[in-house]
């Protein structure tokens, strides 16, 4: 899910790789740049009402954030159990063992969308936070998150949404393409996930935690006296953070724009749509067809055969990457693949079926 560096964001990077995020008041300028962008992913992507007021960090991954958002939630409420789709990232995993939360996964449709009344179902006085996936690590898939939104309501259970991958393109594809909101326009929001690392093609690390305000990043942030000008505080995970991430962010924002972005998301999601086209000719199946995102999901029939994908694929010079969940090869289309780029891998992986 990640690409190479576009060259405004490598300049911008390297000029900046002596940064540290985690002394604000030493890197003044380099904080006030994190600012910004937290502040436009929050009005650009997640129609933020008031995006001003968005508490947020560009972090390591999502990972990271999504360990966070689920600590914030687990001070707040009180309870210990998170609400995840079962095809959440493994993250959550991290999370609950760190936190000592119990994961409650809750079964998924024949695209791979959270069931809505299940989750419905999983809720109990303990839950602390539900979790919606826009953008899913395995398939792509988009949860309804605007029905799951109306659940936490009802409820009263703050929403995270893991927007890691679907973060940058979900805004824009919604347009021509049948796909929810995700952002805090939808009222239980309290946290987001959004990778610049993963669709916003910034170098890694940057991953990307945005909360609607200070209330929950406020109960995890603990003071770091010994930094310069004091009464600085954190609630990173990570206390030195590289800034250059978050330059080369601002630099792509800043000359490339928005505009550039949604140029993007709507190349690879069609790119992605005529290699699902390619791949149905040559008889595959595509776990969710059509894609929801940028993602292809090509079924295999049993662990033999994603085993025989697996060597004959490092034997030919691919690195692939396999699903559980459906079983499967994912071929994630990012900015410097194309349909034409995916077809020799697609006709390799027919022969393979085949055999
Ligand atoms: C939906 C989703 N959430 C979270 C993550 C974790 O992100 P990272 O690898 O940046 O920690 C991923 C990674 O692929 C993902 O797909």
């Amino acid at each position: 899910m990640c690409t190479e560096p576009h060259p405004i964001a490598a300049e911008a990077y390297a000029a900046t790789i002596h940064t540290n995020l985690g002394d604000p008041h030493l890197f003044e300028t380099t904080a006030e740049i994190e600012r910004e962008c937290i502040e436009w992913m929050a009005e650009t992507l997640l129609d933020h009402p008031a995006p001003e007021e968005a508490v947020g960090h560009i972090v390591s991954g999502g990972t990271e954030a999504n360990v966070l958002a689920a600590y914030a939630a687990r001070e707040a409420t009180g309870g210990d159990e998170i609400v995840v789709p079962e095809t959440r990232h493994f993250s959550f995993e991290k999370a609950a063992r760190m936190l000592g939360m119990k994961l409650v996964e809750v079964p998924t449709d024949d695209e791979y969308r959270v069931d809505v009344d299940a989750l419905q179902d999983a809720i109990t006085d303990r839950t602390a936070l539900i979790v919606a996936i826009a953008g899913t690590t395995e398939t792509g898939s988009v949860d309804d998150v605007e029905a799951v939104a109306d659940v936490a309501e009802d409820h009263g259970i703050p929403l995270h949404v893991d927007a890691a991958f679907g973060g940058f393109t979900i805004p824009f594809l919604r347009s021509k393409y049948p796909l929810p909101r995700i952002g805090f326009d939808l009222e239980p929001v309290v946290s987001v996930t959004v990778d610049p690392h993963k669709m916003g093609l910034v170098p890694p690390p940057a991953g990307g935690l945005i909360f609607r305000d200070d209330e929950f990043p406020s109960l995890i942030e603990v003071k770091a006296p010994y930094l310069s000008g004091g009464g600085t505080t954190q609630f990173t995970i990570t206390g030195t953070r590289p800034g250059a991430p978050a330059v080369a962010f601002k630099a792509m924002i800043e000359t490339l724009g928005e505009e550039w972005y949604e140029r993007v998301a709507f190349r690879c999601y069609e790119e992605t749509l005529k290699a699902r086209d390619i791949a149905v000719e040559l008889g595959l199946e595509p776990a969710v067809d059509p894609p929801h995102l940028n993602l292809l999901n090509v079924r295999l029939p049993d662990e033999e055969t994603a085993e025989t994908v697996l060597l004959e694929a490092e034997r030919e010079g691919w690195k692939v990457s396999i699903s559980e969940r459906p079983l499967g090869v994912r071929i994630v289309m990012m900015p410097h693949l194309s349909a034409d780029s995916v077809e020799p891998f697609l006709e390799f992986l027919r022969d393979v079926l085949e055999n």
